[in-house]
């Protein structure tokens, strides 16, 4: 029931969007029980967020409600190049849609051509993250995350007045600023309104339409339910697998106690959005990171070389791998697991155990990245709701 009323949603938002500023509102939909103000255009707010199962309620700031001309205006500014100095890059130039808004670069190049030292992440299902956002959490709350790539020098390296004057010289900008957020004078159009429209835009950005999902049989997909295949359902088996749990007698070969849910999840997210050192590189002591990530954040030496654990959701569409693309592949990935853990004083307890790794057969890494794939979401990069509007 939730998930039909959630899908409802998404689509009056897409009818909505896709009709323009311009036109007025009329989602051709029972509206009756749905949190929607037609006076302010408000479609949903906390705490009324639609739950869609397994997942955790949406937590929306109280002074950034999401609107239909909010998240329009925020999908125009994620595609307009206008927030970059030269009006060659927009967000859209490393995040694209159909690799789930990641980018296939392992570090991410900016308007003057300098390559950063961190790969673009993927964005989706951000608005049930409440833990800090980039690699190492270095932005407490989307709002202040969507200021930091307009001046960032390897990024779109433009400044935020530049981008105000912009948009108040724009009669299109303009209108659609008055319009989301009620403005009178074109000079209250700041980059704190156009933050507030790219997260509301963002906070849309829900992928729950995979293989997976539709093989847990969550309505509406309890009729024409995908089953996984054998290979898929073993691989899926071993990624819950644990050292001495319960699943430990799950039919599958001796070997592969992954314990990848331990911080990947099982449903849902597929992360625990919390920050942890996965065994990627060696160090003898915590000066050793060469990338402090969390550590630079909390400036708790015990945290360098702690990284954002990501969403395993739209993994076969996101690489190359890891905070700084070091793994091409997939198969990479899964051999660094099972034969490459470092050590280091924080790896992660469920990693440290297994060190140098947890000596997987080639037909378990075979099968668990089947099931991975099982979790791509074509609805969600497909949906048009989240497609360029110009
Ligand atoms: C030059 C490429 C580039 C551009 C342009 C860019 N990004 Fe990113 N984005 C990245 C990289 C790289 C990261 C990871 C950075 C890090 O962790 O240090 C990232 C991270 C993010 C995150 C964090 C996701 C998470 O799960 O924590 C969000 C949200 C985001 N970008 C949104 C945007 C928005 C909105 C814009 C436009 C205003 C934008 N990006 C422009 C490359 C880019
Ligand atoms: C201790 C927690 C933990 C465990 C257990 C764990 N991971 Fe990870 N995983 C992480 C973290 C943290 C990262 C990001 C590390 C970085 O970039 O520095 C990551 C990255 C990944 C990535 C790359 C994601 C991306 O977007 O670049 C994949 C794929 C992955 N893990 C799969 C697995 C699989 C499969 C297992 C089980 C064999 C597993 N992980 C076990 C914490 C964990």
């Amino acid at each position: 029931m939730k998930k039909l009323f959630f899908i409802s949603i998404l689509s009056t938002l897409l009818l909505i969007t896709a009709c323009g500023p311009d036109e007025d509102l009329d989602p051709g939909y029972d509206l009756t029980g749905i949190n929607y103000n037609p006076k302010t255009h408000v479609i949903f707010s906390d705490p009324d967020f639609p739950t869609v199962p397994n997942f955790p309620i949406m937590e929306i700031p109280s002074d950034n409600p999401l609107t239909v001309e909010g998240v329009y205006l925020g999908r125009m500014l994620f595609y307009d190049p206008i927030l970059s100095a030269d009006s060659t890059q927009s967000c859209s130039s490393c995040h694209h849609q159909e690799n789930a808004f990641a980018e296939p670069l392992s570090v991410s190049v900016g308007i003057d051509g300098i390559a950063g030292t961190r790969n673009a992440m993927p964005l989706f299902n951000l608005g049930y993250n409440p833990n800090g956002f980039f690699w190492d959490g270095r932005s407490a709350s989307l709002e202040v995350q969507a200021l930091e790539p307009v001046e960032n020098p390897i990024e779109l390296h433009e400044n935020w007045d530049n981008v105000q004057a912009k948009f108040r010289r724009s009669p299109m900008y303009r209108e659609q600023f008055r319009k989301a957020f009620g403005i009178e004078n074109s000079n209250e159009i700041d980059k704190e309104l156009a933050a507030k429209a790219l997260s509301q835009f963002m906070r849309t950005m829900v992928s729950w339409r995979s293989k997976f999902d539709k093989a847990l049989g969550n309505a509406p997909y309890s009729g024409l339910r995908p089953v996984l295949t054998e290979q898929e359902d073993t691989g899926r088996q071993l990624f819950i697998r644990e050292l001495g749990g319960a699943a430990d007698t799950a039919p599958v070969s001796n070997g592969g106690n992954a314990e990848c849910q331990h911080c990947h999840q099982t449903s849902g997210l597929f992360t625990n959005n919390s920050y942890r050192n996965n065994g990627l590189d060696f160090a003898n002591n915590f000066d050793d990171f060469v990338d402090k990530g969390f550590g630079m954040v909390t400036g708790i030496s015990a945290d360098n070389g702690k990284f954002r654990t990501p969403s395993l959701r739209n993994i076969e569409l996101t690489g190359p791998y890891m905070h700084d693309g070091r793994f091409e592949t997939l198969e990479e990935v899964l051999r660094f697991y099972s034969e490459h853990i470092k050590s280091s004083p924080n790896i992660d307890s469920n990693l440290g155990n297994k060190i140098p790794g947890v000596g997987f057969s080639d037909a378990q890494i075979q099968a668990i990245i089947a099931f991975l794939k099982t979790l791509t979401d074509d609805d969600f990069i497909n949906d048009p709701q989240f497609s360029n509007p110009f």
